[in-house]
């Protein structure tokens, strides 16, 4: 079965595209076929980091059923072993795919048949962010050491929570949850996922136990990119302990990516970062990364709504 592998950030520029892009080619590189999906949706740029400057078809040439199959929009890369679905030409009119169309296109993702599959998100917290996150127990959330980054990574995280715990209710029994939830532990604490997830098991003990057993099941990981050499390398670490801490969620701070300009001239110069630059501290950095998470991915798919 395919490892799928959603990368996601609270914010824009934190790196979500070039590592989708630099870790897929690892994966192709040791001879994985290996898929990367833009969907980002409304601001795709997934193509431009894999070489591809005009993408011929896209995924909204599926969503708009002008091809049968997820299968048909898949582009080849000039990487062996690598493959695109762009999100080009998506102009903002899919950017807020209908539910129906999302949850297609999330099972049409499921079934492919990659042995890695990675999904560049767009930033922050939208509905199909979030929904295309949950498809998987591999996410990655990926953020730059700044306050404002670290900030939104965290409403991220939790949003994320709670939207898994939305997708098991209907409106209606939500909205009457949230309300007991504030009954019973006070003003603003609709907005903690323990005492929402208190809430659940007392008033739905099924679901309750079905939730809890996702949460466990999640291996989501948090990198920090663009570290200089004055930023504090153990602040990831201290990230993921605050989210437990305060949100009760468990995140593992999967390592920290060093900055360095040559990145941007590789993007610039429209080539692999990796294959130009191998030496330094951020390549090795990524490559240590992407064996890491090839080594610790989980199998389980989500696709559970109600
Ligand atoms: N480790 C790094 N060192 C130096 N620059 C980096 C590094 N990672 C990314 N960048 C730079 O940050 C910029 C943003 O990266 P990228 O496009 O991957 O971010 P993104 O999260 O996908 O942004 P968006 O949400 O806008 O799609 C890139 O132009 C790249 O030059
Ligand atoms: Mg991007």
């Amino acid at each position: 079965m395919a490892h799928i592998w959603p990368i996601g950030g609270g914010k824009g520029g934190s790196g979500k595209s070039f590592l989708t892009s630099a870790l897929g080619r690892l994966m192709a590189g040791s001879g994985k076929r290996t898929l990367l999906i833009d969907l980002d949706l409304g601001a795709a740029n997934l193509h431009t980091l894999v070489d591809i400057p005009y993408p011929a078809k896209s995924l909204s040439d599926f969503v708009k059923k002008k091809f049968p199959l997820l299968e048909n929009v898949v582009l080849e890369t000039p990487v062996p072993n690598l493959f695109l679905i762009s999100g080009a030409n998506d102009t903002l009119d899919i950017a807020n795919l209908p539910y129906e169309q999302k949850i297609k296109t999330l099972r049409a993702i499921a079934k492919l048949g990659y042995e890695c599959i990675l999904l560049d998100l767009g930033a922050g917290s939208s509905f199909n962010t979030m929904d295309f996150f949950l498809i998987s127990q591999n996410g990655i959330f990926i953020a730059t050491p700044e306050p404002t980054s670290i900030e939104n990574i965290h409403r991220l995280i939790r949003s994320i929570y709670f939207r898994r715990i939305r997708q098991c209710f209907t409106v209606m029994e939500f909205k009457e949850l949230e309300g007991e939830v504030v009954n019973v532990f006070g003003d603003g604490s609709f907005n903690k996922p323990e005492c929402m997830m208190q809430m659940v098991k007392k008033n739905h003990p099924e679901i309750g136990l079905k939730l809890a057993g996702d949460f466990t099941g999640y291996r989501f990981k948090l990198i920090l990119n663009q570290l200089r050499k004055q930023d504090d390398a153990a602040l990831g670490g201290q990230i993921c302990r605050l989210i437990e801490k305060h949100l009760g969620l468990k995140v593992e701070f999967a390592g920290n990516i060093a900055f360095d300009d040559h990145v941007h001239d590789a993007i610039c110069q429209r080539v692999s970062f990796l294959d130009r630059y191998p030496y330094t501290r951020t390549a090795c950095d990524v490559r240590e990364l992407s064996n890491h998470i090839i080594s610790s991915a989980g199998d389980q798919l989500q696709i559970n709504y109600s």
